[in-house]
């Protein structure tokens, strides 16, 4: 059986989830759904990236523990995606014993091999980035342009990686394996960055900062929270054990555009520090604003996926937001565009060439009893779509979807089996049109799980449709 383990960004929890965060979810379980349907044997993790500055910063503004400000956030980002209906296989948490162990049993190799050494750090640091800074990259050389605050002063003794090292071995990686990095435009800005800027080695630890993992061999160290957050995709999959041993390399990251140099260059270097394949490829998305803005809650301008799904149904979401942007670009959320896109896409144009064919074979008595088939079976003649998903291009699969939608709609206009008389004239007409529908409900599967096995029961005269409304109209009143 062919393996697919999925992974997005572990979120940072001094936040709580808004619809950019929902969009990376959304990918993910849409890509699993697929290769699942696909008969893979698929892993999909998510969790929550804990012992950052950011948490100690948030729980002392709060007056309570980091860890109980840890337990109280991370339990509601999970209950958020499980009210979502986000099927992912586990849900790891940084602060985990097992967690720590492997970050520190990885950290310590790392250390044997002669690739991490003691220096002294003097610098600036972006506690909401949780990343350090050169004057170059700042404001005024010392403020942050994606969170507008000014980065601290640090001057301690740190352990350091050698990043500098792994530069070329990236840089040929990359080159030589086109799927590394999806899609190219983001590839090509990996490669650019390497070939133009000096990679410089960087600083893994942070000194008497008592919240996050100790360095193993030292106990006024702790990890830097990057280096500590990134092998979560190893100790997700308990490595080095059996799971590790099924799924890896067979990875795929997902991830945003912000977070892309660490996926892309740290994140290999340490892997290949460490004796660790790497993994097969790293799907690159972009940002959904708010008028143009970044979301967050310092704007105060971010929308809570829960208040849309709790009305709408989250499919309904999902859809909404993998359909409006092409797969690495940004996009601006409308709530207008949410509901013109189910209403046209999905009422108007799916929903209402369902109808019209369980309508009238009910009033002419004509029984819609397809054969039932498999996944596989269809998608073997949409190999437009496959090509589509399989680089997780999913509004160009949405618009495959659509137009074939549309076609069915107008080739019942044009045939117009209510003025016909003949009954097996009509028969034909309209189990044409249901086996073309049946085959859309599997395109639709990895979007919409629930309604599209629904429309593949009343196609095979398992369900009624009148016991079902499938993809209703939306009224935007009710927002
Ligand atoms: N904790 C780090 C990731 C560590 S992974 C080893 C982090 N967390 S985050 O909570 O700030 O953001 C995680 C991800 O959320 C981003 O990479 C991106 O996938 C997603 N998004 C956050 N805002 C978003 C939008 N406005 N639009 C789309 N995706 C967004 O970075």
């Amino acid at each position: 059986m062919q393996k697919f383990y999925i992974t997005t960004p572990i979120f940072y929890i001094n936040d709580t989830p808004h619809i950019g965060h929902a969009y990376t979810m959304f990918l993910a379980d849409t890509a699993a759904n697929y290769y699942r349907l696909r008969d893979y044997d698929v892993y999909f993790l998510t969790g929550t990236d804990e012992n950052s500055q950011k948490t100690l910063e948030r729980a002392k503004k709060d007056n309570i523990t980091p860890y109980d400000f840890s337990e109280k956030m991370a339990s509601n980002w999970f209950e958020t995606w499980k009210k979502m209906n986000i099927k992912f296989n586990r849900f790891i948490r940084t602060s985990e014993k097992q967690h720590s162990i492997i970050v520190q049993n990885i950290f310590k190799k790392i250390y044997d091999n002669g690739d991490i050494y003691k220096n002294i750090y003097k610098g600036l640091y972006c506690t909401g980035c949780e990343e350090f800074k050169t004057q170059k990259d700042l404001i005024d050389e010392k403020i942050c342009p994606l969170h507008k605050k000014e980065c601290k002063e640090i001057c301690e003794e740190n352990y350091f990686f050698k990043l500098s090292k792994y530069k070329k071995k990236i840089l040929n990686h990359i080159k030589n394996n086109p799927e590394f990095i999806i899609p190219e435009e983001k590839k090509n800005e990996i490669l650019s960055m390497l070939e133009s800027e000096s990679l410089q080695d960087i600083s893994i630890s942070r000194q008497n900062n008592n919240w996050g993992i100790p360095v193993p061999f030292d106990d006024s160290q702790t990890i830097y929270v990057w280096f500590d957050a990134l092998i979560n995709y190893l100790s997700g999959i308990d490595y080095p054990n059996e799971k590790y041993k099924i799924f890896w390399p067979e990875t795929r990251h997902l991830i945003g555009k912000d977070i892309s140099k660490f996926h892309c260059i740290m994140w290999p270097s340490i892997l290949i520090a460490a004796g660790i394949k790497l993994p097969k490829s790293i799907f690159i998305h972009g940002f959904f604003t708010i008028e143009g803005e970044k979301m967050s809650k310092s704007l105060n301008n971010a929308i809570n996926p829960l208040k849309i799904t709790d009305k709408y149904g989250a499919n309904s979401l999902r859809y909404y937001l993998l359909s409006d942007i092409s797969f690495g670009n940004d996009g601006n959320f409308s709530i207008k565009r949410f509901f013109e896109r189910i209403n046209n896409d999905l009422s108007d144009n799916f929903g209402n060439a369902l109808r019209r064919v369980c309508v009238l074979a009910k009033k002419n008595n004509i029984e819609i009893n397809l054969v039932q088939k498999k996944f596989n079976e269809i998608l073997k003649n949409h190999p437009e779509y496959q090509n589509l998903m399989d680089c997780f291009n999913f509004c160009g699969a949405i618009s495959y979807i659509r137009e074939n939608g549309t076609s069915i709609n107008q080739l019942i206009s044009i045939e117009k089996p209510w003025e016909l008389k003949n009954k097996k004239e009509i028969e034909n007409i309209l189990i044409d049109k249901a086996a073309k529908l049946y085959e859309l409900s599997f395109l639709l599967e990895p979007f919409f799980p629930e309604e599209s096995k629904k429309a593949q029961n009343i196609l095979t005269g398992n369900l009624d449709l009148e016991d079902s409304i499938l993809f209703p109209k939306i009224e935007m009143s009710a927002t």
